[in-house]
């Protein structure tokens, strides 16, 4: 990729976005009316950094990454833009599309399986991921996979070549699934819940990979999760989701230290704690709403702790907090000013404190 296809702002300056998402609206048609899966949801993300995407599972992350990767269902209406490098990726050509996919954006999904092919070994699937965007001989890019298993720290790649999907474990197959991704040094990796269908064990493992197959490529990342926990000491931001909506984004130690949501707030209150691991909390009460048909007002209303009047009234917009890159919708952002998961969720369990320890054991392990 050249310099002069860098992505350039609205006054011509040279950015550093690699990928920028504007007011994205993703819609399904449902007997009960649209299914507003995305609303209007806007990011930029920057070269060479790790953005989390967090939210309970419905709030639309997957839905968002497959309008950006144009992978969405015929029958979604999709509206904004997706530009990567400034070029306009929604309503591309397929032919247009499937340049991009793969060699600059790679995607890695939940379930290893749903990416590799049975009835091909892994050696021969990595082979052709290479082979897909570079005129390279068969020799050369079995090489290549070979070299690739070995960066996401499979042991003897040159044998696992001849493996099929089938005769590896599943951390091993989505190791697979993260060399494939890295086999065009793309610009950006979008990887949905890239442990989520994996034993607990292996987690740690696979989150190590990624960042390898990051740090090895340069390449962007959004790392896509329900359990903020996994993304702690990876993530350079994160952004929550919420009923389709950004609900709150800013750096990782905007979120993590002093959120200003309290959404946010809920999730952390469900992250274990280091001393008395086999607690895990789920504070927030309830379950997320429906996405169809949708009352007006905060759509967190109903499980939020804090909520006034106006919040049932008038759907608070994404505006800035603690600082211009810190946004959170809510109308009660400043009544978490020094407040702590415990205070807004009543439960003793989870404390700043206990946090911050959190969140440094896990950098340390990074
Ligand atoms: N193909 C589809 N048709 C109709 N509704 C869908 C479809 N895909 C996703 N949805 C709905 O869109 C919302 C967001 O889904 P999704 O992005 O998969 O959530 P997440 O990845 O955060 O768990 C959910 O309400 C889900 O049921
Ligand atoms: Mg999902």
């Amino acid at each position: 990729m050249t310099e002069d296809l860098l992505a350039t702002s609205k006054n011509g300056a040279a950015t550093d976005v690699v990928l920028e998402v504007s007011d994205l609206t993703v819609g399904f048609p449902s007997d009960d009316g649209l299914v507003q899966a995305v609303r209007g949801v806007s990011y930029g993300l920057r070269r060479s950094e790790v953005l989390g995407i967090v939210g309970e599972s419905g709030s639309g992350k997957s839905v968002t990454s497959l309008a950006v990767m144009g992978l969405l269902p015929g029958n979604a209406k999709v509206s904004g833009s997706v530009r990567f490098r400034g070029k306009e990726l929604l309503g591309a050509p397929e032919a247009e599309l499937n340049k991009v996919r793969g060699r600059n954006v790679a995607m890695i999904f939940q379930d290893p399986m749903t990416s590799l092919n049975p009835v091909y070994s892994v050696g021969f699937q990595v082979a052709e991921a290479v082979r897909a965007h570079h005129a390279v001989s068969k020799a050369a890019a079995l090489d290549r996979a070979a070299e690739l298993l070995e960066l996401v720290r499979i042991p003897n790649p040159r044998q696992r070549l001849d493996n099929y999907p089938h005769e590896m474990s599943g951390g091993m197959r989505q190791r697979v699934v993260i060399a494939i991704a890295m086999a065009n040094n793309p610009e950006v990796i979008i990887a949905d819940e890239p442990t989520t269908a994996l034993d607990v064990t292996v987690q740690a493992q696979i989150m190590e990979s990624l960042q390898l197959a990051q740090q090895e490529t340069g390449a962007a990342m959004v790392l896509i999760t329900h359990d903020l926990g996994v993304i702690a000491g990876q993530a350079d931001r994160v952004m929550v989701m919420y009923a389709g909506k950004l609900v709150e984004v800013g750096t990782a130690e905007d979120v993590f230290y002093t959120p200003r949501m309290p959404y946010t707030f809920g999730l952390l209150g469900s992250l274990p704690r280091l001393d008395r691991p086999s607690e895990r909390l789920t504070p927030i009460q309830g379950a997320p709403p429906s996405v169809v048909n949708m009352p007006p007002g905060c759509p967190f209303t109903p499980r939020c702790p804090l909520s006034v009047a106006v919040c049932e009234e008038v759907e608070p917009a994404l505006a800035p907090t603690t600082g211009p890159e810190h946004l959170a919708a809510c109308h009660r952002s400043d009544a978490l000013i020094g407040a702590t998961p415990g205070d807004v969720f009543e439960t003793d369990v989870v404390d700043t404190e206990a946090l911050a320890h959190f969140v440094t054991e896990t950098e340390g392990q990074a």
